[in-house]
């Protein structure tokens, strides 16, 4: 079941991931040994006179090769549905997901499935303040000998990595960090932007970090987010905001939102009666002064025969924003050019007619107010005390969520969720603006401290919270809207094997038959009866063949076997296929009623003989049919 991952593993080191990429971009670059062909890369380079810089600028901290070979490590979890939660009337059809678990599991399990297709991340980590906010919690399962051996450390470097368990100094948090910003960047479609919140803490780190992840040809912007105030107890300077750092996964492709101005005024009116406003047609900002743009400062005829020339506030010549002719002359000639008198001298404004104005304008880089609408504050949606202490303002999210330039069917993703202000934020622009968006979020079972606000609303996990939050703001925004929108979401929990499942692989042997008299799939069952063993295998499944969590999964009854099929995919995980099955099998794929690529088989499911029969089947079927078997341990 996951014993290939585990496998795998065996044989990661930090740079498998990139090595993998290389391999795949640039294959003649690597000889049939999987070697690197350095000379024959050299001399390509030297072909096309590339420079090789050997300035080698990036920021090193202690653990940050353990933390690239961890992202590099398939996640040894399986996923849990909760089978009763997904079977509810609201949630049944949704696409929207609720993941409980560590989120590098989450994000290495979504990125079999989700790779390159979420438009927006947002993020709000711990900001490792110092104050008990943040502390590395890693069960590392290394000992200095493996990371010796599989992260090229030196020992004593090797024990200090061990050493970052349960700190919070600047190397523990990144260490925590890279590798989720690694794989969220690999989520991210190629239009996609990455949002994540930050305070001084971390800031500067944050950014240098992730210029390395998604190259800092990406970076969108250092937006300002204004709190509620600063705080008199600082020791100098009251801080008043924090920031989120927005990058694009390609720059050139990000397709970002753009403002719209509500009630813009046109207070002039020409002489066609045609309403308009003015902007100014003297450059101003960058670039503005004559000896910048000599082409651009020439005179105007002003209204009283006059020639008007840029002048710039302080007195100095100035440049025009038009060339003279064309723009300039056609459009003193059809009159959009306004004058005013300012004391003695002309001034010259562009006319922008109300009837061909528009009302988009580029988000700025500081949201000063969360445009919170008090039905959705956290304290609203519950008695108080508020159950999270502190969530991010559904308006401020939904402002990061309308610079991302959602369309309707986007994924947002947000993998540190706490009381689920992203996905809350995500129902109020959806209903708003008639989008269906899809939400993933993810959240660790963070067990609240005893005095938490939570617990006095009966909560034990901040999962909890967040869940129940997102209900009920569900139904708030639907009371309030009656928006067609998905209001529901699966759920689902990630968990390593069961001990008795860890036992099943260990000791499976394909050659003996005496274990399949007995049912093994169960072995794969969570201990709460959240689902079945089947649930959680073909669940994992799924999303490892990039079917998603919410895929569509029929049943085609052979002769009495009830085989699983999603797409291209058929599944065998129960046991109970017997030779009939395969007769019949055969005969739907032969005569074209079933049309899969692949089959996937549970050998703990299987007598030893009748794989053998299943290969030997779909090697010899009629008209070149081609089904790939694959026995998954
Ligand atoms: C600052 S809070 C996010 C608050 C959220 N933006 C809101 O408005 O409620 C960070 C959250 O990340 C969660 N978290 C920390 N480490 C995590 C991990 N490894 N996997 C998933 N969640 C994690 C914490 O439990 C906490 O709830």
């Amino acid at each position: 079941m996951i014993k290939n991952e585990l496998e795998n593993n065996e044989t990661v080191v930090p740079n498998t991931r990139e090595l993998e990429q290389l391999k795949k971009a640039l294959p003649q670059y690597f000889d049939r040994g999987g070697n690197f062909l350095m000379d024959k890369f050299q001399s390509m380079l030297g072909e096309s006179k590339v420079d090789v810089s050997k300035e080698a600028y990036e920021l090193n901290f202690l653990g940050k090769s353990y933390a690239k070979y961890l992202a590099g490590l398939a996640t040894e979890t399986v996923i849990i549905p909760d089978v009763e939660h997904n079977n509810d009337a609201r949630n049944k059809d949704s696409e929207n997901i609720y993941i409980v678990g560590d989120n590098l599991d989450a994000l290495k399990h979504l990125k079999n499935s989700y790779k390159g297709q979420i438009k927006c991340v947002y993020i709000d980590p711990p900001y490792n303040t110092g104050k008990g906010d943040f502390a590395y919690n890693d069960t590392f399962g290394f000992t200095i000998k493996d990371l010796v051996e599989k992260v090229g450390l030196d020992e004593g470097e090797a024990e200090r990595v061990l050493d970052l368990q349960g700190r919070a100094s600047h190397s523990a948090w990144l260490t925590f960090m890279l590798p989720r910003l690694i794989i969220a960047r690999e989520l991210l479609a190629s239009e996609g932007v990455f949002f994540i919140s930050v305070d001084d803490n971390e800031q500067g780190n944050l950014r240098l970090i992730c210029d390395e992840i998604f190259h800092e040809n990406n970076f969108v912007a250092q937006i300002v987010r204004k709190g509620t105030g600063g705080k008199q107890d600082s020791t100098h300077f009251a801080a008043k905001h924090e920031y989120v750092l927005a990058y694009a996964k390609d720059f050139n492709q990000a397709q970002l939102g753009l403002d719209i101005v509500e009630n813009r005024i046109y207070p002039h009116v020409d002489d066609d009666g045609r309403a308009y406003r003015t902007q100014l047609l003297r450059k101003w900002g960058d670039n503005d002064r004559r000896e910048d743009r000599s082409n651009l400062y020439y005179p105007i005829p002003a209204p009283d025969g006059t020639d008007l020339f840029p002048v710039r506030p302080d007195g100095s010549d100035g440049c025009w924003r038009w060339e003279k002719t064309p723009t300039m002359s056609d459009a003193l000639d059809s009159g959009m050019v306004h004058f005013e008198k300012d004391g003695s001298s002309w001034v010259a404004y562009q006319k922008i007619y109300e009837d061909s104005d528009s009302n988009e304008k580029k988000f700025g880089t500081l949201i000063e107010k969360a445009d919170d609408l008090s039905v959705d504050k956290l304290e609203n949606l519950f008695q108080e005390p508020k159950p999270f202490k502190y969530p991010k303002p559904v308006g401020f999210v939904k402002q990061l969520l309308k610079r991302a330039g959602l369309d309707s069917g986007d994924i947002i993703l947000d993998f540190f969720s706490g009381s689920g202000s992203t996905a809350h934020a995500a129902y109020r622009l959806g209903a708003e603006t008639g989008h269906k968006f899809k939400v993933i979020t993810v959240q660790l079972p963070e067990v609240l401290e005893t005095k938490a606000p939570g617990r006095s609303h009966g909560f034990e996990t901040i999962d909890e919270i967040g869940r129940e939050r997102i209900k009920r703001a569900a139904d708030k925004v639907k009371e309030d809207t009656g928006a067609d929108i998905d209001y529901g979401f699966k759920l689902f929990r990630l968990e390593e094997p069961t001990l008795q499942a860890l036992d099943t692989i260990e000791k499976f042997d394909p050659s003996q038959t005496g274990l399949f008299d007995i049912d093994r799939v169960e072995d794969f069952a969570p201990e709460d009866g959240t689902a079945t063993g089947k649930d959680v295998i073909l669940t994992t499944w799924l999303n490892k063949d990039r079917q998603g969590l919410t895929p569509n999964v029929f049943t085609v009854k052979l002769d009495s076997y009830e085989l699983l099929v999603s797409d291209k995919y058929a599944y065998i995980i129960d046991p109970g296929f017997d030779s009939s099955d395969l007769v019949k099998l055969v005969e739907l794929l032969e005569e074209g009623e079933l049309n899969i690529h692949y089959l996937i088989c549970l050998p703990y499911s299987l007598t030893f003989s009748s794989s053998r029969e299943i290969e030997a089947a779909l090697s010899s079927m009629k008209n070149n049919q081609t089904v790939k078997l694959e026995m998954r341990y």
